[in-house]
């Protein structure tokens, strides 16, 4: 019974661990800005995270990132709609390591994790993909929040 416990206790563990050493933390470097764009992010960066979104992520979230206008009224079960992502709604909250969190592990109101799809660079990518949607004054305030 004791061993038991013991192996139990053992596996919680690795697999906390093992969750911990799998989960990605996006250099800050990553947010160096890029001359042309005037942003964090490359017009190729933008291009292929283009491709992924159409492929992934525009049937829930609208091909313009746009989603729809009623995301904030939930529906019958209480789950709220995917909120567009073209900097209308929250997302610019979010830092960047909690947007690739998000993305990679999936939230339990109804957002998949992308973690066994897309490689770490093809969410960067996505991310600079709609966040080229964003207008200016949404953008610089997502910034702020990665310097907290
Ligand atoms: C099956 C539908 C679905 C697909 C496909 C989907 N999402 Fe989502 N997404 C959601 C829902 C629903 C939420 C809101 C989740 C919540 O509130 O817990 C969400 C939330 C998000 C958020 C957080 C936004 C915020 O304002 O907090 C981000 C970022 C996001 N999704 C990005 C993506 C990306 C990138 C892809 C493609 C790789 C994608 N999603 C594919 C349904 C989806």
């Amino acid at each position: 019974m004791i061993r038991q416990k013991h192996t139990v206790w053992l596996i919680t563990l690795g697999l906390i661990s093992g969750g911990i050493l799998i989960s990605y933390t996006p250099d800050p470097d990553v947010l160096h800005k890029d001359e042309t764009t005037d942003r964090w992010f490359t017009q190729q960066q933008v291009q292929q995270g283009g491709a992924t979104y159409a492929q992934y992520c525009a049937s829930c979230h609208g091909v313009q990132a746009e989603a729809t206008p009623a995301w904030r009224k939930p529906d019958d079960q209480g789950r709220y709609p995917p909120p567009p992502l073209n900097g209308t709604a929250h997302a610019w909250h979010h830092p960047l390591p909690q947007l690739t969190d998000v993305i990679l592990e999936g939230t339990e109101g109804g957002m998949p994790a992308w973690k066994n799809t897309l490689e770490n660079h093809q969410v960067i990518e996505v991310i600079a993909w709609f966040q080229s949607h964003w207008p200016d004054q949404g953008y610089q305030a997502w910034i702020q929040t990665n310097k907290r």
